[in-house]
C-alpha cells in the first residue's frame, strides 16, 4: 500500500525544470524550438484577446500549428500546459516523433476543458500520466507537439506553452458505490485516507473491512478499493462517506431472475468478433475470436502491390492499403482468432497508389474535394447528387475476375476460415460508382455470389462462405433497382429469394455454396443526441435484435413499403426473423452479422455492446464482427473484455434466464455454463438507478468479478469475491457486471 501511495502522489520527472515552448512577447518560439506549422497563419504578437500579447493561429482544414524540438523530450516530462482562447476551436493536440514517425493519440481540446472561450484565456493541462481517457502517454522519442484543426479549420490563441516537470495530484475520492451483496467499491486517485471511509445503512453505521485495491494496467490514473460490509445490503438508503465525499443511494426493492441451469444450448464462440483488430495484444486482452477484413475499402484491394480505393468514402482515390493483408492476417491467426476475409467481386481493383477517378481538371464542378488533394473530387454535382457515371475504369483500376480471385486465395500464406463475397455490393452504384455505376439487381448479385463462392470452394475446400453482406434493413427486402426488381422475381423479397436460389445452387453445383447468411445491422433509431431520452433509447433499442413486440423506434417502426412481404414488419426482431427465413428457405445455413456497432459517445455504448453480446449468445447467432476498431479502453471494447478477457470467460453454453418483469428496456441478464458447472453471469443495469436482483439458482462461492460503468467509470475493474448469498445483489446504475465461478 505504501509504495502505491508514493508512486501516485506526484507525477514527476525529478531534477528537471519546466521547459517553455512559447511565452508571449518573445516574437517566436523559445530557443531550441522550431515552427513546423502547415496551412496556418500565425501571429506571434497578436493582442486580439483582451489586449494580452499571445500567439494567434488560423488553420485551414486539417492544418496545424506545430512546434518541433531540437532535442527529444520523450516521456521525460509530466505534462503540457498552455493558455488558450477562442470560440470552441475544433483543435486536437498530439505528440509525434520524427525519428520513427509515431504519433500519440490525438486529444481533442474539448475533452480537456469545457471552459475555453473567446474573451479570456483558459489554462489547460495535459497530464501525460492521466490522459482524458485515463490512459498513459506511451514511451516514445517524442520531439514534436502539434495542434491540428478539424475539417473546418480552427481559429484560436495560445500563450505560455510549457512542458511541465511535475504535476502534483490532489488526493481525491471520485466515487463510492454499493456492489453485489455487501461490497462497496471506492474509486480514488492519489494518497487518499481510506480510514475515512464509512458506510451507513438505513441509519445504522456498518463496520467495513478493506479487501483489496486494484489499478487497471492500461488506465492507472485511478484505482478502485473494495470494502466488505459486516452485513448485507437491503432495501432502503445507504450513505457512504469517503474523505469529504458523501454518496447517497436508494437501494430499491428486489427484482427476480431465475437461472434454469439444466436447460442449456451452445453459444457460438464466433460471436465475439471485430473488424480489423490492430494487434495480437488487442485480440488477447479482449478475447476476440473472429477478425474481419472488410468494409468499403477492401472492394478494390489489389494484393499485387497492396493498393486499394475506398470509393465514395474518400474521393475515389487509390492508396496503399493499411494494414496490408498478409501481415495483418498472419497476426490475427497467430493470435488465435479465426478470420473472415472479403474477396473483391466487382470487376476491378486499384491499379496503383496514386490515381483517382474524378480529377478537378476533368470535372471542375463537384460538391467537394479532398482537403489533402484539392484535385481529387467526390464524384457528385455541387447539389450533392452523385454523377452516376464512371470515367473509363482503366484510369484508376485494373481488371479483376475469378482467375484473380483464385490466384489471391492461392497466394495467401495462411488461409482464411470464412470468406465473404465482396462487401455490400447491392449499393456499389453509390459506394463505388466509378467502378460499377449501374444499379445492382437481384440477378447480378446472385451471379457474383455464385461465381465467387464456387471459385473459393474449389480453391480452398475447407473455407466457409458468407454472403450477401447486405448493408441494411431496406436492402434485405429489395434492390437499388427498386420494386420492379421484386416484381420481376415473383414478388419475393430479396433475402428469402437469395436463400432459395442458394439452396437450388447446392443441387446444381453438387455442394453447398453458402454457409452463412451474412447481413450488416446498424440500429435504426436516431441516437445522435446526448440527452437522457436518447440515452434511454440507445439502451432499450437492443430489443430490436430479438423482441417481436418491440416496434422499432425508427422509420422501420412507422412505414412498410407495400411490396414487402415479411410478417410483423414494424419490428426488426432481427435474429429470430432471420433464423425463421433460413428455416423456411435454406435450412442448415448459419447466420452472421459481419458489421454492427453501438453508438459510442458515452458509457452507454459499452452497455449496449455488452447487452448485444449477451443477446447474440442467448439467441443462437452464429458469428458477428463489430464494425470499427473500438479503442481498447473504450466502452464497446470493455464489453468484449467483460465476456472474454481477464481469466474466466463467459461459458460455451447458454443458460436460460427468466426475469420476473417485462423490464428488458432497462435490464439485461445473461447466463452461461461450461460442462454444466462453472456458471458465469452478466448483468447489465441499463437504468439510471441502482438495481437489486435476487438470482435464483446462482451457486454461492468464489467468483471472479469484472465490471465497468457507473460512477466507477470506464475501466477494466476486476477482483475476486466470495458470494455468500445471492438473494440481494446490487448492481449500480449504468453498470455491466460479470460474475464467473472461479
Ligand atoms: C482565417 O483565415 C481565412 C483564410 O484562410 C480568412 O478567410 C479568415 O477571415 C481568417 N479568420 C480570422 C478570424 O482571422
Ligand atoms: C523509454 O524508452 C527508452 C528506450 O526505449 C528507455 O531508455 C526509457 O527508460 C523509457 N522511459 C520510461 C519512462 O519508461
Ligand atoms: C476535499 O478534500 C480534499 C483533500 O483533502 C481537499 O483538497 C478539498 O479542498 C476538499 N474539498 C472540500 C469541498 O472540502
Ligand atoms: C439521502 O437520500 C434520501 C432519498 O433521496 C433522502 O431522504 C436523505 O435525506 C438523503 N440523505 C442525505 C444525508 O443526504
Ligand atoms: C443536381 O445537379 C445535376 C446536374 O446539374 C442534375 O442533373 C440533378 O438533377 C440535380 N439533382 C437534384 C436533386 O436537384
Ligand atoms: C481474367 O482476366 C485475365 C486477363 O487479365 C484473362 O487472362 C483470364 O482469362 C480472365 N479469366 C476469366 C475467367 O475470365
Ligand atoms: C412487454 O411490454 C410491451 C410494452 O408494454 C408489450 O408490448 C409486450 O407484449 C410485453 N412483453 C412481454 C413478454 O410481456
Amino acid at each position: 500500500m505504501l509504495s502505491w501511495i508514493l508512486t501516485l502522489a506526484v507525477f514527476a520527472a525529478l531534477g528537471r525544470a519546466d521547459v517553455s515552448i512559447f511565452t508571449d512577447g518573445a516574437g517566436g518560439l523559445s530557443a531550441g524550438w522550431e515552427d513546423w506549422s502547415w496551412g496556418s497563419t500565425l501571429d506571434y504578437a497578436s493582442t486580439a484577446i483582451a489586449g494580452r500579447s499571445a500567439l494567434s493561429v488560423n488553420s485551414t482544414a486539417y492544418s496545424a500549428f506545430s512546434a518541433y524540438s531540437e532535442t527529444v523530450f520523450g516521456t521525460s516530462y509530466a505534462g503540457l500546459r498552455f493558455d488558450v482562447a477562442g470560440s470552441a476551436p475544433d483543435v486536437s493536440i498530439s505528440l509525434s516523433s520524427t525519428a520513427d514517425s509515431d504519433s500519440s493519440e490525438s486529444i481533442a481540446l474539448s475533452a480537456l476543458s469545457k471552459d475555453v472561450n473567446p474573451t479570456s484565456f483558459t489554462t489547460v493541462t495535459i497530464n501525460f500520466q492521466d490522459l482524458p481517457d485515463g490512459t498513459v502517454l506511451t514511451n516514445d522519442t517524442w520531439n514534436r507537439i502539434t495542434f491540428q484543426g478539424g475539417a473546418n479549420g480552427a481559429v484560436y490563441w495560445l500563450d505560455n506553452i510549457v512542458l511541465l516537470s511535475e504535476i502534483v495530484v490532489t488526493p481525491t475520492f471520485f466515487s463510492a458505490e454499493p456492489l453485489l451483496g455487501n461490497i462497496v467499491a471506492v474509486t480514488s486517485q492519489g494518497a487518499v485516507d481510506f480510514s475515512t471511509v464509512s458506510v451507513n445503512l438505513n441509519g445504522e453505521t456498518v463496520p467495513t473491512t478493506l479487501l483489496t485495491t486494484y489499478t487497471p494496467p492500461d488506465t492507472p490514473s485511478k484505482s478502485i478499493t473494495y470494502f466488505q460490509l459486516s452485513k448485507s445490503f437491503e432495501t432502503g438508503t445507504v450513505l457512504i462517506t469517503a474523505g469529504n465525499t458523501t454518496c447517497n443511494y436508494t437501494l430499491p426493492k428486489l427484482e427476480y431472475a431465475a437461472l434454469t441451469l439444466g436447460n442449456t444450448k451452445p453459444i457460438s464462440s464466433d460471436i465475439y468478433g471485430v473488424n480489423f483488430p490492430a494487434d495480437a495484444n488487442y485480440i488477447d486482452t479482449l478475447g476476440i475470436t473472429l477478425s474481419r477484413w472488410g468494409g468499403n475499402a477492401v472492394t478494390a484491394y489489389n494484393y499485387e502491390g497492396e493498393f486499394t480505393n475506398a470509393g465514395n468514402d474518400w474521393y475515389f482515390e487509390n492508396r496503399i492499403s493499411s494494414p496490408t493483408f498478409e501481415p495483418w492476417h498472419d497476426m490475427v491467426k497467430g493470435a488465435g482468432s479465426k478470420s473472415i476475409v472479403t474477396v473483391p467481386a466487382l470487376d476491378w481493383v486499384a491499379k496503383d497508389d496514386t490515381s483517382y477517378s474524378y480529377p478537378k481538371s476533368l470535372y471542375p464542378d463537384q460538391a467537394g474535394f479532398d482537403p489533402y488533394n484539392p484535385d481529387a473530387g467526390d464524384g457528385a454535382w455541387p447539389n450533392g447528387t452523385q454523377f452516376g457515371t464512371a470515367p473509363p475504369q482503366t484510369n484508376v483500376y485494373k481488371e479483376w475476375n475469378v482467375t484473380n480471385q483464385i490466384a489471391w486465395l492461392n497466394f495467401m500464406s495462411i488461409k482464411p476460415d470464412i470468406i465473404t463475397v465482396d462487401n455490400e455490393i447491392e449499393i456499389a452504384s453509390s459506394t463505388h460508382e466509378d467502378m460499377h455505376p449501374a444499379p445492382m439487381d437481384y440477378d447480378e448479385e446472385l451471379s457474383r455470389v455464385l461465381s465467387t463462392a464456387n471459385a473459393a470452394k474449389n480453391t480452398l475446400p475447407d473455407v466457409l462462405v458468407a454472403a450477401p453482406s447486405t448493408c441494411a434493413w431496406w436492402y434485405y427486402w429489395t434492390s437499388v433497382v427498386g420494386y420492379t426488381d421484386n416484381a420481376a422475381h415473383d414478388n419475393i423479397d430479396f433475402l428469402p429469394w437469395f436463400l432459395t436460389q442458394m439452396k437450388d445452387a447446392e443441387s446444381t453445383y453438387g455442394k453447398r455454396l453458402l454457409d452463412y447468411l451474412d447481413i450488416h445491422y446498424y440500429f435504426g433509431a436516431d441516437t445522435s443526441g446526448t440527452d437522457a431520452a436518447t440515452q434511454a433509447l440507445k439502451l432499450r433499442m437492443t430489443r430490436s435484435l430479438w423482441d417481436p413486440s418491440y416496434i422499432d423506434e425508427s422509420y422501420i417502426g412507422t412505414s412498410v413499403p407495400p411490396q414487402w412481404h415479411q410478417p410483423n414488419p414494424n419490428a426488426v426482431w432481427l435474429i429470430p426473423r432471420m433464423q425463421a427465413l433460413i428455416e423456411q428457405n435454406y435450412p442448415g445455413t448459419k447466420l452472421s452479422v459481419s458489421e454492427w456497432s453501438a453508438p459510442d459517445n458515452d458509457v452507454t455504448g459499452g452497455l449496449v455492446t455488452a447487452d448485444a453480446l449477451g443477446i447474440f449468445g442467448a439467441f443462437g447467432l452464429d458469428a458477428a464482427t463489430y464494425w470499427g476498431q473500438p479503442a481498447i479502453t473504450d466502452g464497446p471494447a470493455l464489453a468484449y473484455w467483460l465476456y472474454r478477457g481477464a481469466g474466466v470467460p463467459f461459458g460455451s453454453s447458454s443458460v436460460q434466464v427468466t426475469l420476473s418483469q417485462n423490464n428488458t428496456d432497462t435490464l439485461g441478464v445473461y447466463a452461461s455454463s461450461t460442462d454444466s458447472k462453472n456458471v458465469a453471469l452478466v448483468i447489465i443495469n441499463k437504468d439510471t438507478q441502482p438495481l437489486a436482483l435476487d438470482v435464483a439458482n446462482l451457486p454461492t462461492g468464489e467468483y471472479t468479478l469484472k465490471h465497468f460503468g457507473g460512477n466507477a467509470g470506464l475501466a477494466k475493474w476486476v477482483t475476486t469475491v466470495d458470494l455468500s448469498t445471492t438473494d440481494y445483489l446490487v448492481v449500480p446504475a449504468w453498470t455491466a457486471v460479470f460474475l464467473g465461478q472461479s
